[in-house]
């Protein structure tokens, strides 16, 4: 017999949350079982100081520590498998990734070619290889990968002189531990908070509407949609309220582990695509994208989108279920105007003879389109990208 509405959660990250809560990273590594300990990380982390202050707190350990300091956004397989080319002779038995989505996902990757044979590519999709990756320690430097609480790297491979972004699951591939300080990361750019950010929006809003959801993926979502709502303009417009820094942080990873669970949808389809053909970054292609493909998905449950506009603080008193959907999409393409995020598409240079191709590689992709609450077709997707362009 088989069950109906059957879901399964995973989360095996415990997190170390709240202001300096990076210190207490040194009670959980061990120098048996820990060192040498591999640090992954890219230029723009080393140069703000907040690498310096990893090792600070590393140094009692007295582990043996190596660094890679040069991610590059957007990982590819070749960036991965370099690294742990350079590195395989060190025995590495952990890693510790400080940095933002594509730190810590390039180091989820490395974590697994130390235990399995590459090239990584025969291991796209879910649990396809064989060994347990090392253990990695994620520090999210950002308020919107969620990567840290979810079991999954995305990386970018070139196929028929065409990029794409594929993605590996595991169900071991959740870092060990995941340290969310506010005030670590205080101080970065604004304009990190904001791309960022909204990505966070975007998970969680896309997770809340998912097919794939649950009783469970919906609380972390939803909850982090108001948290969002209620904290990102105050972190965006000054990066040092570390009040706002750790609420962002905290709602980030909780959609990251809403998205291993119930999976995104429409917006990160197509923000992929352009996100490979244009190595744009990932958070501002979702900002831009987000309030074009909520008007296009609200109708499919107006009752959930609804409930997004009240969490945006949206009144929605005087309004049908219908209204406040809608009312809750114009709040997300105000917020995307607030926190300085570009309207259209050319802004970041998506040229309109593209259309086409990201609107292919868009629909083929099964991962986001099964779960977006509202079926698309190709010409659904060109549609939405002309009107973003
Ligand atoms: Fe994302």
């Amino acid at each position: 017999m088989s069950a109906t509405n059957y879901t399964e959660f995973l989360a095996q990250t415990k997190l170390l949350t709240g202001s300096d809560s990076v210190y207490n990273l040194a009670d959980e590594l061990s120098k048996d079982s820990d060192s040498p300990l591999l640090i992954v990380t890219d230029k723009g982390i080393k140069n703000s100081g907040m690498l310096d202050q990893v090792l600070e707190v590393l140094q009692p350990l007295n582990l043996e520590v190596h660094i890679f300091d040069d991610v590059k956004p957007n990982p590819t397989i070749e960036n991965t498998q370099s690294i742990y080319e350079n590195h395989k002779s060190n025995q590495i038995k952990s890693i510790v990734a400080l940095g933002g989505g594509s730190v810590i996902d390039t180091a989820k990757a490395v974590s697994i070619l130390f235990t399995n044979d590459g090239p990584l590519d025969k291991y796209f999709g879910f649990d396809l290889y064989e060994n347990s990756p090392l253990p990695l320690y994620a520090i999210p430097t950002t308020v919107g990968t969620g990567s840290e609480g979810g079991n999954a790297t995305v990386l970018t491979v070139e196929e028929n002189n065409n990029r794409f972004k594929k993605l590996i699951f595991g169900a071991d591939l959740f870092p060990k531990v995941a340290v969310l300080d506010g005030k670590l990361i205080s101080g970065m750019p604004g304009h990190l908070v904001s791309s960022t950010g909204m990505d966070a929006l975007t998970h969680a809003i896309e997770g809340y509407v998912s097919l794939n959801g649950s009783v469970i993926t919906d609380a972390l979502n939803l909850h982090a949609v108001k948290v969002i709502g209620d904290n990102i303009l105050q972190a965006y417009s000054n990066t040092n309220n570390i009040t706002a820094m750790n609420n962002m942080v905290q709602a980030s990873c909780s959609t990251g582990i809403g998205m291993s669970n119930g999976g995104l949808g429409l917006v990160h389809g197509i923000s992929h695509a352009i996100g490979a053909k244009y190595d744009a970054p990932h958070g501002i292609v979702n900002a831009i994208l987000l309030p074009y493909v909520l008007e296009y998905n609200w109708v499919s449950n107006p009752e959930k989108f609804s409930d997004i506009a009240n969490a945006l603080r949206v009144d929605t008193v005087r309004l049908t279920v219908e209204q406040a959907a809608k009312a809750g999409v114009a709040r997300v393409f105000e917020l995307t105007e607030e926190v300085g995020i570009p309207s259209q598409l050319n802004e970041i240079g998506v040229e309109e003879k593209d259309i086409d191709t990201l609107a292919e590689m868009a629909i083929n992709d099964d991962l986001y389109m099964q779960p977006n609450p509202r079926s698309v077709s190709l010409n659904d997707i060109k549609r939405i990208l002309n009107k973003a362009l």
